[in-house]
């Protein structure tokens, strides 16, 4: 087949495959805590292949296909810390390509094998910081395409609209009674969906800020902070990987746009899984990891509000489901392996949600929550 002709089918066939697909639900969440604030959950674990990453993977097929990239019979490479890579092997197969995914050797089993049954295939590193380089490497050897969501995430997104997740919440909150969120809270993996909601916001003219929250082992704080005091420095490295699956990163990606944030807040691993640990107790089912960072940043964001006397309503992302984690974020002897107190962590998320000011000491930076 000609190359315009399978290009030209290939992006019919996502378009198809999108025209089958529902929205995602928001998900309103009362805390006894906080009466004047209502709190909202994108649940992006809805989607076909159960992370937000759905999303970007449709649009990094897309952007390939209409910069000329992918071939037929090409194979995919990517760089991910799993979510993605179970996206990406479901389009991939799709359009009949093979996908093969680099992923850090501690990604959780379930994740692997989510990714095996969209037919792709798994090749482990070391060390995540090996990630992209070793993409390129396979990429070369195969004779593939290195999708680099790392890379591409910002710009392969159609931050005005065409369905990206600002737009589609903005739509759900119409009806309610502060439908303009104060606060949208959300974490960065790549960095593209802090990028799509500050730029959709700014886009809109909308109120809302947009506070993104780093876990503990991740650089994106520090760079963040940096570049607002004018001191931005893309070259700071980590050798550790972060423990929360799919956000965090041991380097400064280029699809994190300290421009679209607001304000930052650095969580501690601990403290995150306490708040997926209470997010999940709430809506009767596991969520995952980065779920918890978000909902600390909610409860960060809620007591300021009321600090404040402002009434309103804060969105955020379920970014994915808690069964992917049943080996770590669910298991005792995870906890034990990492030396992370239970017990302690979730009297202070128990604290929070009931509105005491147990989150002030936590970092942050921008513009804070005045
Ligand atoms: C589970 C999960 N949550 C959050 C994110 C962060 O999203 P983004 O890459 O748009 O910054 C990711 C990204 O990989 C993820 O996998």
């Amino acid at each position: 087949m000609l190359q315009r002709e399978w290009v030209v089918g290939a992006i019919q066939k996502i378009e198809a495959d999108f025209n089958r697909c529902a929205d995602t639900h928001l998900i309103p969440m009362a805390l006894p805590g906080y009466p004047d604030i209502a709190i909202y959950f994108k649940d992006e674990s809805s989607h076909p292949t159960g992370s937000l990453k759905h999303r970007l993977a449709r649009s990094l097929f897309l952007y390939a296909l209409t910069s000329g990239w992918l071939r037929e019979g090409a194979p995919v490479i990517e760089a991910s810390s799993g979510s993605t890579a179970v996206s990406e092997a479901y389009f991939a197969r799709l359009l009949g390509l093979p996908f093969v995914a680099v992923i850090p050797r501690g990604t959780s089993p379930e994740k692997i094998a989510a990714i095996e049954f969209q037919g792709g295939r798994c090749h482990l590193v070391d060390c995540p910081s090996q990630l992209n380089a070793e993409s390129e490497r396979l990429a070369l050897e195969l004779g593939g395409h290195f999708m680099d969501q790392f890379t591409y995430a910002e710009r392969a997104t159609d931050w005005r609209a065409n369905n990206n997740i600002a737009e589609s919440l903005f739509k759900q909150m119409a009806l309610e009674q502060h439908p303009i969120p104060t606060w949208i809270v959300c974490s960065p993996g790549t960095g593209g969906t802090s990028a799509t909601l500050g730029r959709y916001v700014l886009y809109r003219c909308c109120n809302s800020r947009v506070l993104c929250v780093d876990p503990e082992i991740s650089v994106f704080f520090d760079f963040y902070r940096g570049s607002k005091q004018g001191q931005a420095d893309r070259t700071m490295t980590l050798a550790q990987g972060s423990r929360i699956e799919g956000i965090g990163r041991p380097r400064v990606e280029a699809s994190f746009i300290p421009g679209c944030v607001d304000t930052m807040l650095k969580v501690p691993d601990a403290l995150s899984l306490a708040a997926m640990r209470y997010v999940s107790k709430r809506l009767g089912r596991r969520v995952g990891g980065s779920t918890g960072t978000n909902f600390v940043g909610v409860l960060r964001a809620a007591q300021s509000m009321r600090a404040l006397g402002h009434a309103g309503s804060i969105a955020t992302i379920l970014c994915d489901g808690g069964d992917r984690y049943a080996h770590s974020y669910y298991s005792d002897d995870w906890y034990q392996r990492c030396g992370i107190d239970i017990a302690a962590a979730d009297q202070l998320i128990e604290q929070a949600v009931e509105g005491q000011e147990v989150l002030s000491g936590l970092a942050v930076a921008g513009n804070g929550f005045d």
